[in-house]
């Protein structure tokens, strides 16, 4: 894919391409601004770490005020050389005592900054691990469909992608201004006690350098910006390129070769953009960079030119210094003004997602029952996926009874697991409601709902944690968090003897990722799933295919369980397999998003209808294919 220049945002700034609209005075009117999300950074460093923060800023303040000290020093040292080259009498007790004071100078200089780059990695690494947590921690809030949405994954990659740095850079930026503000504000006034012409021109000379990195800056923000999915395609090559779980297939199919495509053809997207930028950031520095050279030699010119004069010597010695130290002051405070702004339009990204909304379900105050009475009901219920116009389920309407398995069924994509999905509120009806004993799931606390439904998800998740934290993550909400629950449950998904062989028994890192890890089959790490489900004290309990991988004695073995009725507990059992469906008590038959047909299995095999179907074709020992019963969906 082309990584062609895209405007950046809101039509402003151009990547790699086109020009940069300038409006100069919105432009010196933002830079004027650039230091205020650096004071909003300071003000998050503060919470992150007072004394760091305190440290940084008494040592900024005072390391601003040595170059001023030391021009000074320097004058009163020439001044103590000339009186002592003029004089008969000796002088050496005032040259020693200003050399003295000159090399105190120099190493407080240097103890100093290294104080204040201790404080500031401090405070660095503090803040940037406050705002990842504050990251991470958003992140959690979002609904599922939120999570789903291609730009909110843009802007979390963005957002995870500048928090390492940015804030920490603005951060030193600021403390720099700060430095530089007090060194140029210092030293400024002694040159322009001397010479306000040189001060003049020594403080102009930085700003075309500064003007150009300022407009390269924000040529690589909108570069960067407008490159969001190309970076997560470049990512995604990456990962399947690397990981085990991809690695398999590509080794397979032999698909290195298409991942190398795709990852070069991404790549040589990201390099030309960027080598055209470079060209175009070259272009613009050359007159920049020879405008402020010549706005140097001009200070020094004028200043030589001035001091000629044999009574100035002292003076001039002074000045040349005071040159040098204000033009590096003004290059270092332009600079730390440009980065400043330069980051805090990176930064953005990080509070422009930390600023989505994050549309909190609405919940009540009920607590969800521990026993279930009257049942589930669904009442007209229809859901569409966001951005799909089509519904996943339309008008359902049921009752799941207590004490009650049943099982659902239907062909892929009839929205059995959307089904699912609904009753925990991971996704919301767009249509209908789900009652429980008679009240709105929307009315029950949104943690109490999600401690009471359990699933073992069709896509469950292998976790690379320990053995035993692969079950007990089904603890984490519960009282009673005692490891005999979790050997219990790993008996009843039969695997405890298994796991108590391994090295570390259930200490045991779980897959292959980190050191030490074991790997477990498909079908292990289902029935670890399971037991991270049944550990749960909950009243409704969804299974999404939960046999899927296992072999068919283990599957024998653990259908007693998975469908032994419990009094006051709901189960939803979504299976395609009938030896799991037969055990059920009844029967939802799905259909394209309907509710096509409801019983036991007798009465629905006397129906004669899709149930039937399904139930022929599997023990004729084939399936009918998608859509085929009832027409393609
Ligand atoms: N996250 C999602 N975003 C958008 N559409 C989705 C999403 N998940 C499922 N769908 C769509 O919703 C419909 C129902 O999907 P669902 O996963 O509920 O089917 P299913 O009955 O569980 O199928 P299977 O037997 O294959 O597991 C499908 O058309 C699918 O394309
Ligand atoms: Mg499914």
């Amino acid at each position: 894919m082309a990584a062609a220049p895209r405007p950046g945002r809101r039509g402003r700034g151009r990547a790699g391409g086109g020009r940069v609209p300038v409006n100069p005075r919105s432009r010196l009117r933002r830079l004027a601004q650039a230091p205020r999300p650096g004071l909003k950074v300071l003000g998050q460093s503060w919470r992150s770490d007072r004394a760091g923060t305190a440290q940084v800023i008494v040592t900024s303040l005072v390391v601003g005020v040595l170059p001023a000290c030391q021009v000074t020093l320097t004058a009163a040292f020439a001044t103590a050389l000339l009186r002592a080259a003029g004089s008969s009498r000796p002088q050496a007790g005032d040259i020693l005592f200003y050399l003295g004071l000159l090399a105190l100078l120099g190493l407080g200089s240097q103890v100093l900054i290294l104080l204040q780059s201790r404080a500031m990695q401090r405070c660095q690494s503090r803040l940037s691990a406050h705002l990842s947590d504050e990251i991470i921690s958003r992140a959690g809030r979002f609904t599922l469909s939120q999570v789903e949405d291609p730009k909110i994954q843009d802007s979390l990659q963005r957002a995870v992608r500048e928090v390492g740095f940015r804030p920490g850079m603005l951060l030193s930026q600021l403390v720099q201004t700060v430095t530089q503000v007090v060194a140029f504000g210092s030293v400024g006034a002694i040159l322009w006690t001397l010479d306000y012409r040189v001060a003049l021109l020594a403080v102009l000379a930085p700003v075309p350098t500064v003007v150009a990195q300022i407009l390269q800056g924000k040529r690589a923000h909108a570069l960067e910006h407008g490159r969001s999915e190309e970076r997560r395609r470049l990512t995604y090559w990456q990962h399947l390129a690397s990981q085990p779980d991809s690695m398999k297939e590509v080794l397979a199919f032999r698909l290195a070769p298409v991942v190398l495509t795709h990852h070069r053809k991404l790549l040589a997207g990201i390099v030309g953009a960027d080598l055209r930028l470079a060209n175009r950031n070259f272009r613009l520095a050359i007159p920049m960079v020879v405008l402020t050279a010549a706005l140097t030699v001009s200070a020094q010119a004028t200043a030589i030119l001035a001091g000629t004069d044999a009574r100035h010597v002292a003076g001039l010695l002074a000045v040349i210094q005071a040159i040098g130290m204000l033009q590096s002051s003004a290059q270092m405070l332009y600079g730390a003004l440009s980065g400043m702004y330069v980051n805090q339009l990176f930064l953005r990204n990080v509070n422009e997602f930390l600023a989505i909304e994050h549309t909190p379900l609405p919940e009540g105050e009920l607590a969800f029952p521990e026993e279930i009475s009257a049942g589930v009901e669904f009442r007209d219920v229809s859901f569409s996926y966001p951005g799909s116009g089509r519904h996943a389920l339309e008008n359902v309407s049921f009752t799941l009874k207590p004490g009650q398995v049943t099982a659902v069924v239907g062909l892929n994509g009839a929205g059995k697991s959307t089904l699912g999905k609904l009753l925990g509120r991971l996704y919301e009806p767009t249509g209908g409601s789900i009652v429980v004993d008679g009240v709105p799931l929307a009315d029950f606390r949104l943690d109490s709902l999600r401690d009471r439904v359990s699933y073992v998800f069709q896509n469950y998740v292998q976790y690379q944690l320990s053995v035993g934290e692969n079950i007990s993550l089904g603890l984490v909400h519960e009282a009673d968090r005692a490891a005999g629950r979790v050997e219990a449950a790993a008996r009843e998904v039969g695997m405890h003897e298994h796991i108590a062989a391994l090295p570390q028994g259930y200490g045991t890192q779980a897959g292959k990722l980190f050191t030490g890890g074991v790997e477990f089959s498909g079908g292990q790490w289902q029935r670890l799933a399971i037991a991270r489900s049944m550990v749960r004290s909950a009243s409704v309990r969804v299974m999404d295919e939960p046999t899927a991988a296992l072999d068919t004695i283990t599957e024998a073995e653990l259908l007693d369980t998975l469908t032994t009725a419990t009094a006051g507990r709901v189960s939803l059992l979504i299976a395609h397999r009938f030896s799991s469906v037969l055990r059920a008590d009844r029967v939802l038959v799905f259909d394209r998003g309907r509710l096509v047909e409801d019983g036991d299995h007798q009465e629905l095999m006397g129906l004669g209808g899709l149930y039937a179907r399904m139930y022929e074709a599997q023990t004729a020992g084939h399936e009918p294919a998608a859509g085929a019963a009832t027409g393609a969906r």
